[in-house]
């Protein structure tokens, strides 16, 4: 089947998205029509597993070296990036060599900065294989590894030559990875597109948002939401904030919920959804988000298989120890009983300081909302959303 091109603009940079069901021969031909040297192939030993097979078609009759490492964060690390550019240039890379990224974010993040550094800039290529990297992580330039003090402390912007998916790739996620990607296009949706919503609803009430069309209409239409805010903000330190609706109590509830759970904790996506749900009670309570804007947010992080609650395991005082500490501090005039949050003036319509889509919560407000999401799931249901 033909690929959909869509051109991605962020600032000054711009690459062509490229996705299809069934492409990855198109694919392999648009990365040998790269003439690079070398193909630097970046993954994880989990993609490389599943989708070794993918991974040589793509490769062509090109020269390919694979760089892999255990799945997970522990990947995003100094010490693996150093590993990962010396076993590259031992391998003979050049200027006209090219990294691909051949995964989720986390190979995506490590290839990024790779791509980076090696001889001051060398092409990129992103082939997402998780829906949180094909529907956010390589719409972003964002390219991060993790310091021993904390999650994407070391890292640059870098645009890409090209990204390309093929939707079959998507088939062996977990429901919860999926779920995840899911999540943060939900988000997109609410905070930025709200016209995608009942399309989006129509998926999830279909009960399949995982068929290959399904797919194909997410990714176009996180593509839609995400470059409308990051167009004319390269660094997302502008409106590009509003892409971390959710995440300020949702990234805080991850922390705490990994904490006391491990593994078993939400994914990234799914606290990002309840963290959205924190931050649509604030609106609500402010009076800037209907009742009904607030029950759509419960019907789609519900229809997404998220449960709309706190998670038990996780205390209160502790999310908001952690959302003290959060990383959008220093974007506003600090307060002490207040921190910058991504709140709604109704769906797709983020309230603003001045020109940032942020504005200051205090303490109180997300205890208040918190306290609303920890009662049992009938006790929500009653107090009417
Ligand atoms: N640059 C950005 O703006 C940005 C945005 C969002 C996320 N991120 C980063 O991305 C990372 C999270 O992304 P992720 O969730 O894709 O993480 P990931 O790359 O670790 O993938 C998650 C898991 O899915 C597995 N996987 C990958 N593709 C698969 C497939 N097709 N089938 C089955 N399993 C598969 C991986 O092996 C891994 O175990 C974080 O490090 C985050 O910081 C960056």
């Amino acid at each position: 089947m033909a690929m959909t091109s869509r051109t991605i603009r962020i600032g000054d940079q711009s690459f062509p998205y490229s996705f299809g069901e069934d492409c990855l021969d198109e694919i392999a031909a648009e990365i040998a029509g790269l003439a690079a040297d070398t193909l630097v192939f970046v993954t994880d030993d989990h993609v490389l597993e599943l989708h070794g097979r993918a991974l040589s078609r793509l490769a062509g009759t090109t020269p390919a070296i694979t760089l892999s490492h255990r799945a997970g964060e522990s990947m995003k690390t100094l010490a693996c990036l150093t590993a990962h550019l010396e076993t590259a240039l031992r391998a003979g890379v050049t200027r006209r060599s090219v990294v691909v990224a051949f995964g989720g974010g986390v190979p995506g993040n490590l290839a990024g900065l790779m791509a980076n550094l090696l001889f001051r800039g060398v092409r990129l290529v992103h082939i997402p294989t998780t829906t949180i990297a094909a529907m956010d992580s390589v719409l972003s330039l964002k390219q991060a590894i993790n310091s021993p003090v904390g999650k994407n402390h070391i890292g640059t912007y870098y645009a890409p030559a090209a990204v390309y998916t093929d939707v079959r790739l998507f088939e062996t996620l977990t429901a919860r990875e999926l779920r995840s990607g899911l999540c943060e296009m939900a988000k997109n949706c609410l905070a930025i597109h709200p016209a995608a919503l009942e399309q989006l609803r129509a998926v999830i009430d279909s009960g399949a948002p995982a068929t290959p069309a399904a797919l194909r209409w997410l990714l176009d239409a996180s593509i839609a939401a995400k470059s409308a805010v990051t167009r004319a903000d390269t660094f997302e330190r502008g409106s590009g904030l509003v892409l971390e609706y959710g995440h300020t109590a949702g990234h805080a509830i991850e922390i705490c919920d990994h904490r006391a759970r491990g593994a078993a904790g939400l994914s990234h996506g799914a606290a990002v959804a309840v963290g959205m749900l924190v931050a649509a009670h604030i609106s609500h309570a402010r009076g800037r988000l209907t009742e009904r804007e607030l029950r759509v947010h419960y019907e789609i992080v519900t229809g997404l298989g998220v449960e709309p609650r706190l998670p038990a395991a996780v205390r209160i005082a502790d999310v908001l120890s952690v959302i003290g500490d959060d990383n959008k501090k220093g974007y506003l005039e600090a307060r002490s009983d207040a921190v910058p949050f991504v709140l709604l003036d109704g769906l797709g319509t983020p309230a603003r300081t001045g020109a940032l889509p942020l504005v200051h919560v205090s303490m109180d407000e997300i205890r208040a909302a918190l306290e609303a999401l920890a009662l049992p799931a009938a006790c929500v249901r009653a107090v009417g959303v």
